[in-house]
Protein backbone atom coordinates (compact mmCIF):
# COMPACT_ATOMS: atom_id res chain seq x y z
CA UNK A 1 0.00 0.00 0.00
CA UNK A 2 2.76 2.17 0.82
CA UNK A 3 4.61 2.25 -2.29
CA UNK A 4 1.13 3.55 -3.82
CA UNK A 5 1.46 6.50 -2.11
CA UNK A 6 4.36 8.47 -3.70
CA UNK A 7 2.98 7.26 -7.30
CA UNK A 8 -0.54 8.87 -6.29
CA UNK A 9 1.43 12.57 -5.54
CA UNK A 10 3.34 11.92 -8.65
CA UNK A 11 0.37 12.16 -10.52
CA UNK A 12 -1.21 14.52 -8.82
CA UNK A 13 1.44 17.07 -9.44
CA UNK A 14 1.77 15.52 -13.29
CA UNK A 15 -1.96 16.33 -13.85
CA UNK A 16 -2.58 19.36 -11.36
CA UNK A 17 0.74 21.09 -12.26
CA UNK A 18 -0.73 24.53 -13.01
CA UNK A 19 -3.18 24.14 -9.58
CA UNK A 20 -0.06 22.88 -7.10
CA UNK A 21 1.91 26.52 -8.18
CA UNK A 22 -1.15 28.33 -8.07
CA UNK A 23 -1.45 27.26 -4.46
CA UNK A 24 2.25 27.11 -3.90
CA UNK A 25 2.23 30.64 -4.92
CA UNK A 26 -1.14 31.92 -2.79
CA UNK A 27 0.57 30.13 -0.06
CA UNK A 28 3.73 32.09 -0.10
CA UNK A 29 1.35 35.53 -0.53
CA UNK A 30 -0.62 34.79 2.21
CA UNK A 31 2.17 33.75 4.47
CA UNK A 32 4.00 37.61 3.71
CA UNK A 33 0.34 38.65 4.11
CA UNK A 34 0.79 37.38 7.39
CA UNK A 35 3.76 38.77 8.19
CA UNK A 36 2.87 42.19 6.97
CA UNK A 37 -0.10 42.53 9.37
CA UNK A 38 -2.48 41.88 6.76
CA UNK A 39 -3.84 38.53 7.70
CA UNK A 40 -6.77 40.40 9.42
CA UNK A 41 -8.06 41.73 6.38
CA UNK A 42 -7.55 38.83 4.13
CA UNK A 43 -9.91 36.83 6.85
CA UNK A 44 -12.71 39.71 7.00
CA UNK A 45 -12.91 40.03 3.46
CA UNK A 46 -13.11 36.41 2.66
CA UNK A 47 -15.71 35.60 5.51
CA UNK A 48 -17.86 38.49 4.38
CA UNK A 49 -20.23 36.58 2.56
CA UNK A 50 -20.63 34.49 5.69
CA UNK A 51 -22.71 38.00 7.52
CA UNK A 52 -26.12 36.53 5.74
CA UNK A 53 -28.31 39.13 6.49
CA UNK A 54 -26.45 41.96 5.01
CA UNK A 55 -27.20 43.17 1.52
CA UNK A 56 -26.65 40.52 -0.52
CA UNK A 57 -26.14 41.48 -3.89
CA UNK A 58 -22.66 43.56 -2.20
CA UNK A 59 -21.90 39.96 -0.40
CA UNK A 60 -18.79 39.18 -2.71
CA UNK A 61 -17.98 37.97 -5.87
CA UNK A 62 -18.12 34.15 -4.28
CA UNK A 63 -21.54 33.67 -6.14
CA UNK A 64 -23.64 30.11 -6.30
CA UNK A 65 -22.37 27.02 -4.42
CA UNK A 66 -19.34 25.76 -4.44
CA UNK A 67 -16.36 26.74 -7.03
CA UNK A 68 -15.68 24.69 -9.59
CA UNK A 69 -13.43 21.44 -7.73
CA UNK A 70 -9.89 21.23 -8.76
CA UNK A 71 -9.02 18.25 -6.82
CA UNK A 72 -7.13 15.45 -7.77
CA UNK A 73 -8.04 12.58 -9.78
CA UNK A 74 -9.37 9.70 -7.87
CA UNK A 75 -7.22 6.14 -7.77
CA UNK A 76 -7.88 4.26 -11.03
CA UNK A 77 -9.69 6.98 -12.62
CA UNK A 78 -7.90 8.72 -16.01
CA UNK A 79 -5.35 11.46 -15.98
CA UNK A 80 -8.37 13.70 -17.80
CA UNK A 81 -9.04 17.46 -16.24
CA UNK A 82 -12.36 18.83 -17.36
CA UNK A 83 -12.41 19.75 -20.35
CA UNK A 84 -13.36 23.22 -19.39
CA UNK A 85 -10.22 23.91 -17.79
CA UNK A 86 -8.58 22.92 -20.82
CA UNK A 87 -7.75 26.25 -22.25
CA UNK A 88 -8.44 25.06 -25.66
CA UNK A 89 -8.88 27.25 -28.51
CA UNK A 90 -12.13 27.04 -30.26
CA UNK A 91 -12.84 25.00 -33.53
CA UNK A 92 -12.00 27.68 -36.26
CA UNK A 93 -14.96 28.07 -38.02
CA UNK A 94 -14.10 30.83 -40.21
CA UNK A 95 -13.32 28.47 -42.86
CA UNK A 96 -16.39 26.08 -42.37
CA UNK A 97 -19.36 25.52 -44.67
CA UNK A 98 -21.24 28.64 -43.92
CA UNK A 99 -24.21 26.96 -45.31
CA UNK A 100 -23.85 24.20 -42.84
CA UNK A 101 -24.77 24.92 -39.24
CA UNK A 102 -21.74 25.12 -37.00
CA UNK A 103 -20.21 22.39 -35.32
CA UNK A 104 -20.93 21.96 -31.54
CA UNK A 105 -17.87 21.54 -29.48
CA UNK A 106 -17.55 17.59 -28.71
CA UNK A 107 -17.64 16.96 -25.01
CA UNK A 108 -18.34 13.48 -25.94
CA UNK A 109 -14.73 12.19 -24.75
CA UNK A 110 -15.29 13.80 -20.98
CA UNK A 111 -16.76 11.40 -17.97
CA UNK A 112 -18.87 13.84 -16.22
CA UNK A 113 -18.54 14.33 -12.12
CA UNK A 114 -22.32 14.03 -12.12
CA UNK A 115 -23.77 12.06 -9.29
CA UNK A 116 -26.30 10.12 -11.88
CA UNK A 117 -27.94 8.47 -8.86
CA UNK A 118 -28.57 11.81 -6.82
CA UNK A 119 -31.94 11.71 -5.25
CA UNK A 120 -34.05 14.37 -5.37
CA UNK A 121 -32.06 17.54 -3.33
CA UNK A 122 -35.14 18.99 -2.15
CA UNK A 123 -38.66 16.75 -3.04
CA UNK A 124 -40.97 20.16 -1.79
CA UNK A 125 -39.98 23.24 -3.36
CA UNK A 126 -38.59 23.08 -7.13
CA UNK A 127 -37.43 25.66 -8.78
CA UNK A 128 -36.71 26.05 -12.26
CA UNK A 129 -35.41 29.39 -12.77
CA UNK A 130 -36.28 29.68 -16.44
CA UNK A 131 -33.76 31.38 -18.91
CA UNK A 132 -35.94 33.43 -21.28
CA UNK A 133 -36.89 32.66 -24.77
CA UNK A 134 -36.34 29.10 -23.93
CA UNK A 135 -40.18 27.94 -23.87
CA UNK A 136 -40.89 28.65 -20.61
CA UNK A 137 -44.24 29.75 -21.91
CA UNK A 138 -45.23 26.08 -22.90
CA UNK A 139 -43.58 25.06 -19.33
CA UNK A 140 -45.96 27.11 -17.60
CA UNK A 141 -48.94 25.97 -19.48
CA UNK A 142 -47.90 22.46 -18.66
CA UNK A 143 -47.23 22.78 -14.92
CA UNK A 144 -50.30 24.77 -14.43
CA UNK A 145 -52.18 21.71 -15.88
CA UNK A 146 -49.87 19.53 -14.02
CA UNK A 147 -50.26 21.34 -10.81
CA UNK A 148 -54.33 20.35 -10.61
CA UNK A 149 -53.97 17.02 -11.80
CA UNK A 150 -50.81 15.85 -9.80
CA UNK A 151 -51.53 17.90 -7.00
CA UNK A 152 -49.05 20.47 -6.67
CA UNK A 153 -48.68 24.65 -5.31
CA UNK A 154 -47.42 25.90 -8.84
CA UNK A 155 -46.92 29.52 -8.88
CA UNK A 156 -45.16 31.41 -11.93
CA UNK A 157 -43.84 34.94 -10.82
CA UNK A 158 -42.91 38.03 -13.01
CA UNK A 159 -40.77 40.55 -12.26
CA UNK A 160 -43.50 43.40 -10.61
CA UNK A 161 -45.32 40.60 -8.34
CA UNK A 162 -42.19 40.56 -6.20
CA UNK A 163 -41.13 44.36 -5.51
CA UNK A 164 -42.46 47.06 -7.81
CA UNK A 165 -39.79 49.04 -6.42
CA UNK A 166 -37.08 46.83 -7.97
CA UNK A 167 -37.88 46.65 -11.70
CA UNK A 168 -34.59 47.05 -13.49
CA UNK A 169 -32.71 44.21 -14.25
CA UNK A 170 -31.91 43.91 -10.31
CA UNK A 171 -35.28 41.15 -10.35
CA UNK A 172 -33.00 39.00 -11.66
CA UNK A 173 -30.49 38.96 -9.29
CA UNK A 174 -32.02 40.36 -6.03
CA UNK A 175 -32.47 37.74 -3.61
CA UNK A 176 -34.27 39.18 -0.22
CA UNK A 177 -37.67 39.87 -2.51
CA UNK A 178 -37.56 36.27 -3.51
CA UNK A 179 -36.46 34.85 0.29
CA UNK A 180 -39.34 37.10 1.50
CA UNK A 181 -41.95 35.39 -0.57
CA UNK A 182 -40.75 31.69 -0.12
CA UNK A 183 -40.92 32.47 3.68
CA UNK A 184 -44.20 33.99 3.76
CA UNK A 185 -45.99 32.92 0.76
CA UNK A 186 -45.99 29.45 -0.28
CA UNK A 187 -49.05 28.12 1.26
CA UNK A 188 -48.60 24.69 0.26
CA UNK A 189 -46.41 22.07 -0.63
CA UNK A 190 -44.49 20.92 -2.75
CA UNK A 191 -44.20 23.95 -4.62
CA UNK A 192 -42.99 24.65 -8.09
CA UNK A 193 -41.61 27.92 -8.91
CA UNK A 194 -41.16 29.21 -12.58
CA UNK A 195 -39.26 32.57 -12.20
CA UNK A 196 -36.39 34.38 -14.30
CA UNK A 197 -34.03 34.21 -11.88
CA UNK A 198 -30.32 33.80 -11.72
CA UNK A 199 -29.17 30.96 -9.35
CA UNK A 200 -28.91 31.90 -5.61
CA UNK A 201 -27.93 30.29 -2.44
CA UNK A 202 -31.06 29.94 -0.04
CA UNK A 203 -29.47 28.21 3.06
CA UNK A 204 -27.41 31.79 3.36
CA UNK A 205 -31.12 32.25 4.52
CA UNK A 206 -31.55 29.39 6.65
CA UNK A 207 -33.85 27.46 3.01
CA UNK A 208 -33.21 24.23 2.19
CA UNK A 209 -31.59 24.55 -1.39
CA UNK A 210 -34.12 24.21 -3.77
CA UNK A 211 -33.66 22.05 -6.84
CA UNK A 212 -33.07 23.58 -9.62
CA UNK A 213 -33.95 22.84 -12.92
CA UNK A 214 -33.80 24.96 -16.18
CA UNK A 215 -34.02 24.42 -19.91
CA UNK A 216 -31.12 25.62 -22.49
CA UNK A 217 -31.50 26.38 -26.22
CA UNK A 218 -29.37 27.42 -28.83
CA UNK A 219 -27.76 30.45 -28.22
CA UNK A 220 -28.42 31.64 -31.68
CA UNK A 221 -31.51 30.86 -31.58
CA UNK A 222 -32.27 32.14 -28.64
CA UNK A 223 -30.64 35.59 -29.48
CA UNK A 224 -32.94 35.39 -32.56
CA UNK A 225 -35.83 35.05 -30.26
CA UNK A 226 -35.13 37.93 -28.38
CA UNK A 227 -34.07 39.88 -31.28
CA UNK A 228 -37.61 39.72 -32.79
CA UNK A 229 -39.06 39.20 -29.91
CA UNK A 230 -38.22 42.94 -28.50
CA UNK A 231 -39.61 44.24 -32.03
CA UNK A 232 -42.84 42.44 -32.85
CA UNK A 233 -43.96 40.47 -29.78
CA UNK A 234 -46.28 37.58 -29.59
CA UNK A 235 -48.77 36.80 -32.16
CA UNK A 236 -51.75 37.29 -28.96
CA UNK A 237 -52.15 40.90 -29.32
CA UNK A 238 -53.80 41.21 -25.99
CA UNK A 239 -50.33 40.36 -24.39
CA UNK A 240 -48.65 42.91 -26.78
CA UNK A 241 -45.32 43.16 -25.64
CA UNK A 242 -43.43 44.63 -28.72
CA UNK A 243 -42.65 47.85 -27.00
CA UNK A 244 -40.05 48.86 -29.27
CA UNK A 245 -37.95 52.20 -28.72
CA UNK A 246 -36.02 51.94 -31.39
CA UNK A 247 -36.79 53.77 -34.98
CA UNK A 248 -39.15 52.06 -37.36
CA UNK A 249 -35.56 51.32 -39.65
CA UNK A 250 -33.78 49.58 -36.41
CA UNK A 251 -37.48 47.57 -36.10
CA UNK A 252 -37.33 46.14 -39.57
CA UNK A 253 -33.62 45.22 -39.57
CA UNK A 254 -33.31 41.53 -40.17
CA UNK A 255 -30.53 39.36 -37.77
CA UNK A 256 -28.53 38.79 -41.02
CA UNK A 257 -28.69 42.28 -41.40
CA UNK A 258 -27.90 43.55 -38.27
CA UNK A 259 -24.43 41.29 -38.48
CA UNK A 260 -23.26 42.77 -41.94
CA UNK A 261 -24.36 46.20 -40.63
CA UNK A 262 -21.99 45.22 -37.72
CA UNK A 263 -24.75 46.96 -35.57
CA UNK A 264 -24.05 47.01 -31.75
CA UNK A 265 -26.95 44.97 -30.95
CA UNK A 266 -25.43 42.12 -33.27
CA UNK A 267 -21.68 43.01 -31.87
CA UNK A 268 -20.01 41.48 -28.81
CA UNK A 269 -20.83 41.96 -26.11
CA UNK A 270 -24.31 40.69 -26.56
CA UNK A 271 -26.56 42.34 -23.86
CA UNK A 272 -29.02 39.53 -22.92
CA UNK A 273 -28.07 37.07 -20.09
CA UNK A 274 -27.46 33.14 -20.79
CA UNK A 275 -24.59 32.43 -18.79
CA UNK A 276 -25.67 33.53 -15.94
CA UNK A 277 -28.69 31.30 -15.55
CA UNK A 278 -26.70 28.75 -14.72
CA UNK A 279 -23.89 30.16 -12.95
CA UNK A 280 -25.24 32.62 -10.34
CA UNK A 281 -26.53 35.98 -9.34
CA UNK A 282 -22.77 37.55 -8.26
CA UNK A 283 -20.69 39.86 -10.33
CA UNK A 284 -18.02 37.24 -10.86
CA UNK A 285 -20.92 35.39 -13.60
CA UNK A 286 -21.85 38.46 -15.48
CA UNK A 287 -20.41 38.14 -19.09
CA UNK A 288 -21.38 41.32 -19.74
CA UNK A 289 -18.61 43.39 -19.22
CA UNK A 290 -16.63 42.27 -22.38
CA UNK A 291 -13.98 41.36 -20.58
CA UNK A 292 -12.55 37.45 -21.67
CA UNK A 293 -11.30 36.27 -19.03
CA UNK A 294 -14.26 37.22 -17.25
CA UNK A 295 -16.74 35.47 -19.38
CA UNK A 296 -14.78 32.49 -19.63
CA UNK A 297 -14.56 32.06 -15.99
CA UNK A 298 -18.51 32.20 -16.09
CA UNK A 299 -19.00 29.87 -18.59
CA UNK A 300 -16.44 27.37 -16.57
CA UNK A 301 -18.57 28.11 -13.48
CA UNK A 302 -21.88 27.92 -15.26
CA UNK A 303 -20.27 24.37 -16.66
CA UNK A 304 -19.53 23.30 -13.15
CA UNK A 305 -23.34 23.93 -11.69
CA UNK A 306 -24.78 22.18 -14.43
CA UNK A 307 -22.74 19.11 -13.93
CA UNK A 308 -23.11 19.56 -9.74
CA UNK A 309 -26.12 21.94 -8.66
CA UNK A 310 -28.75 21.44 -11.20
CA UNK A 311 -30.67 18.79 -10.65
CA UNK A 312 -31.50 18.39 -14.46
CA UNK A 313 -31.06 21.30 -17.45
CA UNK A 314 -33.40 20.03 -20.18
CA UNK A 315 -32.50 21.30 -24.04
CA UNK A 316 -35.24 23.14 -25.83
CA UNK A 317 -34.18 21.28 -29.08
CA UNK A 318 -34.81 18.07 -27.47
CA UNK A 319 -38.53 19.16 -25.72
CA UNK A 320 -40.14 15.66 -25.65
CA UNK A 321 -37.05 14.21 -24.59
CA UNK A 322 -36.92 16.76 -22.26
CA UNK A 323 -40.11 16.38 -20.58
CA UNK A 324 -39.42 12.38 -20.56
CA UNK A 325 -36.53 12.85 -18.54
CA UNK A 326 -38.33 15.80 -16.36
CA UNK A 327 -41.24 12.50 -15.50
CA UNK A 328 -38.61 10.10 -15.03
CA UNK A 329 -36.23 12.08 -12.40
CA UNK A 330 -39.17 14.43 -10.47
CA UNK A 331 -42.45 11.74 -11.41
CA UNK A 332 -44.03 13.92 -8.53
CA UNK A 333 -44.32 16.79 -10.70
CA UNK A 334 -43.72 15.83 -14.29
CA UNK A 335 -46.08 12.82 -14.25
CA UNK A 336 -47.99 13.06 -17.49
CA UNK A 337 -45.95 16.30 -18.73
CA UNK A 338 -45.67 14.22 -22.21
CA UNK A 339 -49.10 13.56 -22.45
CA UNK A 340 -50.14 17.50 -21.20
CA UNK A 341 -48.05 18.87 -23.55
CA UNK A 342 -49.66 17.13 -26.31
CA UNK A 343 -53.04 17.72 -25.55
CA UNK A 344 -54.97 20.43 -27.94
CA UNK A 345 -55.19 23.07 -25.29
CA UNK A 346 -51.40 23.08 -24.95
CA UNK A 347 -51.39 23.32 -28.65
CA UNK A 348 -53.12 26.03 -29.26
CA UNK A 349 -51.49 28.38 -26.46
CA UNK A 350 -48.57 27.37 -28.46
CA UNK A 351 -49.73 28.84 -31.45
CA UNK A 352 -50.58 31.97 -29.44
CA UNK A 353 -46.69 32.45 -28.22
CA UNK A 354 -44.67 32.21 -31.17
CA UNK A 355 -42.71 35.12 -31.94
CA UNK A 356 -43.63 36.51 -34.90
CA UNK A 357 -42.33 39.13 -37.49
CA UNK A 358 -39.02 36.93 -37.22
CA UNK A 359 -36.95 36.26 -40.45
CA UNK A 360 -34.72 33.20 -39.55
CA UNK A 361 -31.32 34.23 -39.65
CA UNK A 362 -28.95 31.99 -42.29
CA UNK A 363 -26.44 29.99 -41.56
CA UNK A 364 -23.39 32.28 -41.89
CA UNK A 365 -24.98 34.56 -39.73
CA UNK A 366 -25.48 31.54 -37.02
CA UNK A 367 -21.44 30.72 -37.42
CA UNK A 368 -20.96 34.55 -36.44
CA UNK A 369 -22.31 33.98 -33.61
CA UNK A 370 -20.86 30.96 -32.79
CA UNK A 371 -17.27 32.13 -33.48
CA UNK A 372 -17.71 35.40 -32.21
CA UNK A 373 -20.07 37.11 -29.63
CA UNK A 374 -21.77 34.16 -28.47
CA UNK A 375 -18.81 31.48 -28.58
CA UNK A 376 -19.03 30.81 -24.62
CA UNK A 377 -22.65 30.71 -24.85
CA UNK A 378 -22.16 27.83 -27.13
CA UNK A 379 -19.74 26.10 -25.07
CA UNK A 380 -21.98 26.10 -22.27
CA UNK A 381 -25.05 24.74 -24.47
CA UNK A 382 -23.11 21.64 -26.16
CA UNK A 383 -21.71 21.03 -22.45
CA UNK A 384 -25.22 20.91 -20.84
CA UNK A 385 -26.70 19.04 -24.32
CA UNK A 386 -24.03 16.25 -24.15
CA UNK A 387 -24.43 15.84 -20.33
CA UNK A 388 -28.43 15.86 -20.56
CA UNK A 389 -27.98 12.96 -23.45
CA UNK A 390 -26.39 11.04 -21.25
CA UNK A 391 -28.30 11.81 -18.71
CA UNK A 392 -30.83 10.02 -21.43
CA UNK A 393 -29.03 7.30 -22.19
CA UNK A 394 -28.36 6.25 -18.63
CA UNK A 395 -32.55 6.52 -17.52
CA UNK A 396 -32.88 4.06 -20.61
CA UNK A 397 -35.04 7.46 -22.59
CA UNK A 398 -34.52 6.60 -26.30
CA UNK A 399 -34.27 10.14 -28.03
CA UNK A 400 -36.79 11.19 -30.70
CA UNK A 401 -34.67 14.06 -31.83
CA UNK A 402 -31.89 13.54 -33.99
CA UNK A 403 -29.72 16.30 -32.42
CA UNK A 404 -27.63 18.33 -34.54
CA UNK A 405 -24.51 18.60 -34.17
CA UNK A 406 -23.77 16.52 -30.73
CA UNK A 407 -21.85 12.96 -31.71
CA UNK A 408 -23.81 10.43 -30.66
CA UNK A 409 -23.32 8.85 -26.94
CA UNK A 410 -22.67 5.64 -26.68
C1 LIG B 1 -21.17 47.45 -1.85
O1 LIG B 1 -21.34 48.15 -0.63
C2 LIG B 1 -20.49 49.25 -0.47
C3 LIG B 1 -20.68 49.84 0.92
O2 LIG B 1 -21.74 49.25 1.59
C4 LIG B 1 -20.78 50.25 -1.58
O3 LIG B 1 -19.91 51.35 -1.46
C5 LIG B 1 -20.56 49.60 -2.92
O4 LIG B 1 -20.92 50.47 -3.96
C6 LIG B 1 -21.42 48.33 -3.02
N1 LIG B 1 -21.13 47.64 -4.27
C7 LIG B 1 -22.08 47.17 -5.07
C8 LIG B 1 -21.63 46.46 -6.27
O5 LIG B 1 -23.26 47.31 -4.83
C1 LIG C 1 -28.16 25.47 -42.40
O1 LIG C 1 -27.49 24.22 -42.27
C2 LIG C 1 -28.32 23.09 -42.11
C3 LIG C 1 -27.45 21.86 -41.94
O2 LIG C 1 -26.54 22.04 -40.93
C4 LIG C 1 -29.21 22.95 -43.32
O3 LIG C 1 -30.09 21.87 -43.14
C5 LIG C 1 -30.02 24.21 -43.51
O4 LIG C 1 -30.77 24.13 -44.69
C6 LIG C 1 -29.11 25.43 -43.58
N1 LIG C 1 -29.94 26.61 -43.56
C7 LIG C 1 -29.73 27.67 -44.34
C8 LIG C 1 -30.69 28.80 -44.21
O5 LIG C 1 -28.80 27.71 -45.14
C1 LIG D 1 -47.26 37.77 -0.40
O1 LIG D 1 -48.13 37.93 0.67
C2 LIG D 1 -48.44 39.29 0.96
C3 LIG D 1 -49.27 39.32 2.23
O2 LIG D 1 -50.34 38.45 2.14
C4 LIG D 1 -49.16 39.91 -0.23
O3 LIG D 1 -49.45 41.25 0.03
C5 LIG D 1 -48.26 39.79 -1.45
O4 LIG D 1 -48.92 40.27 -2.60
C6 LIG D 1 -47.84 38.35 -1.68
N1 LIG D 1 -46.87 38.32 -2.77
C7 LIG D 1 -47.00 37.56 -3.84
C8 LIG D 1 -45.92 37.67 -4.86
O5 LIG D 1 -47.90 36.79 -4.01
Amino acid sequence: MAHLFPTQIRRFCRCNSTFVLANLLAAALVWSAYNNGYMKDIQENFFERRDYDSEEKNASATGWIDPPHRGPPTVGQACTPPPYFIQESLPDISNADKSMKPPLKDFSSYKFGTNFEKAIPNEQFIFHNKLPKSGSSTMNNILSMLGQKNRFNYRKLFPHDLNSIQFGAEHLTSEKPLVNFVKNNITSWPFVLLKHHLPMDFEKYNIQQPTYINVIRDPADWFQSHYYFERFGWTRKEDDRGSFHGSEEDKQRTVDQCVEQENAQCMEPITWKYIEFFCGNKEDCSSRSGEDEITKQAMMKAMHNVEHNFFAVGVLEQFDDTLKLFEKMLPRIFTGATEVYHSDRIAQKRAATKTVGAVPMNNATRAFFASGPLRYEYQLYAFTRQLFNERLRRSGIESIAKPYGVPPVN
